[in-house]
């Protein structure tokens, strides 16, 4: 049951995965590793919700933001209990919210799946677009926009490698090596009790993680503060293009509800879209990559969000043909695509969480992006190497890009929902 054979069977386990990992109102990444509701996770989901309930696919969004902060920002954690099964939990976030949540954010795909669950049904998405796009979705992109900014720049920072969804990336090495470990109040990790410890973040980078957390937490959770003296801001080009795709679509939902003011606002965050592209841009790796914005130096790996950009409708020519080249050694690298890191880069591992293997959601935006570009040779060959592995080994976290094996949790609900 677990490795379907047929595409019918595979939506059926699919479908099974969400309803068995729904709890209440909102849903679980996983049973036992993610015991909570996380922001991007629930978004995907709510996606998935859509081919089948859309009912609950709005309702999946609109519990997202019982999260959200007076100031704007939607918690990557909604906590709403306190289970001894995770690591840090509401008590370490000390957030001072309720419902209790984590301190920092995730990548805002929320704009863009609310405007899919609008387009299916207009009729029915209209009241609650109504309800969701000033406080929550505006409120939001605004957070963004205004803390996660360095002034004078455009690129967008986060503050924490939990806040990119993409936690152990090579991308965030050089900068979380500033971060001093020393004196971090000692703690027990559950995950690996979880997944096995080869597929986790190590425990040196969980020191910088929990060092990270209490930083934000002495500031008493001032945003502004955190990005601009903080000990760790680099300019990700997942959240950054994720955000400029959802501004788009936010765009439209404004136009459908005659918001005008906000169509306006929009406009002035969608401006600073290429600049934002430019900084990210490194002419050595023929791609766009991490740049640490405290000493503005590019992380030295490519990572599968680099080919982002179309999904954000950043398309400069001169540079499109080099991403492309980057693009083609990469998928030529791995048997199974897109891999998360570089197979040819030295620190490639292909079990290791965000250190290159597959995650079914980024293919799902990557090869959206590639195909509204016309790139439908490698946007199809990426959804059908994720239908692949799926097949093969089951609704994995994630996947061996060398060997197409499901790891970390199993029976996953984003995997599920893509
Ligand atoms: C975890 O606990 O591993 C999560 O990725 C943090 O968001």
């Amino acid at each position: 049951m677990d490795k379907p054979s047929t595409d019918t069977e595979l939506d059926r386990r699919a479908i099974s995965i969400l309803r068995e990992n729904e709890w209440g109102d909102y849903t679980l990444p996983t049973r036992g590793l993610y015991p909570y509701q996380w922001n991007w996770d629930s978004m995907f989901v709510a996606l998935g919700f859509s081919e089948f309930d859309l009912d609950r696919a709005w309702t999946e969004v609109e519990t997202l933001f019982q999260g959200q902060w007076k100031n704007g920002m939607a918690a990557h954690i909604v906590f709403r209990s306190d289970d001894p099964s995770y690591f840090p939990g509401p008590s370490i976030w000390s957030s001072g919210q309720n419902p209790p949540t984590s301190g920092c954010s995730q990548p805002l795909v929320a704009a863009t799946v609310v405007r899919d669950l609008y387009e299916k049904d207009r009729e029915v998405g209209l009241p609650r677009l109504q309800k969701v796009f000033p406080k929550l979705l505006m409120a939001w992109h605004r957070w963004f926009h205004a803390m996660r900014v360095i002034s004078g720049g455009s690129a967008i920072a986060v503050t924490h490698p939990w806040e990119s969804g993409r936690d152990n990336s090579p991308d965030w090495d050089e900068a979380l090596a500033n971060v001093d470990p020393y004196g971090v109040t000692p703690y027990m990790r559950r995950d690996t009790g979880h997944v096995d410890p080869s597929m986790r973040p190590t425990d040196e980078e969980y020191d910088r993680y929990l060092k990270l957390v209490e930083y934000g937490r002495e500031t008493g959770w001032d945003h502004a503060h955190i990005t601009r003296e903080g000990p760790f801001a680099v300019a990700d080009p997942g959240v950054s293009f994720i955000l400029m795709r959802a501004d788009r679509d936010l765009k439209e939902l404004a136009k459908a509800i005659d918001a005008q003011d906000s169509e306006k606002e929009i406009d002035t965050w969608l401006y600073h879209a290429e600049e934002a592209a430019d900084y990210l841009w490194s002419e050595s790796q023929g791609a766009y990559a991490a740049r640490d914005m405290r000493t503005d130096e590019h992380a030295d790996g490519v990572s599968s969000v680099a080919f982002l950009s179309y999904y954000a409708g950043i398309s400069i020519p001169r540079r499109d043909a080099k991403l492309q080249r980057t693009l083609r050694r990469i998928l030529n690298s791995a048997r199974y695509s897109l891999p998360s890191f570089d197979p040819e880069h030295r620190k490639f591992d292909s079990k290791r969480y965000w250190r290159g293997p597959i995650w079914a959601i980024v293919n799902y935006i990557v090869a959206r992006g590639l195909a509204e570009y016309g790139f439908e040779r490698e946007s199809e060959r990426i959804r059908l190497d994720t239908r692949a592995v799926i097949r093969k080994y089951g609704f994995f976290e994630y996947f061996d890009p060398m060997e197409g094996r499901g790891a970390g949790g199993n029976q996953f609900t984003w995997t599920a929902a893509i």
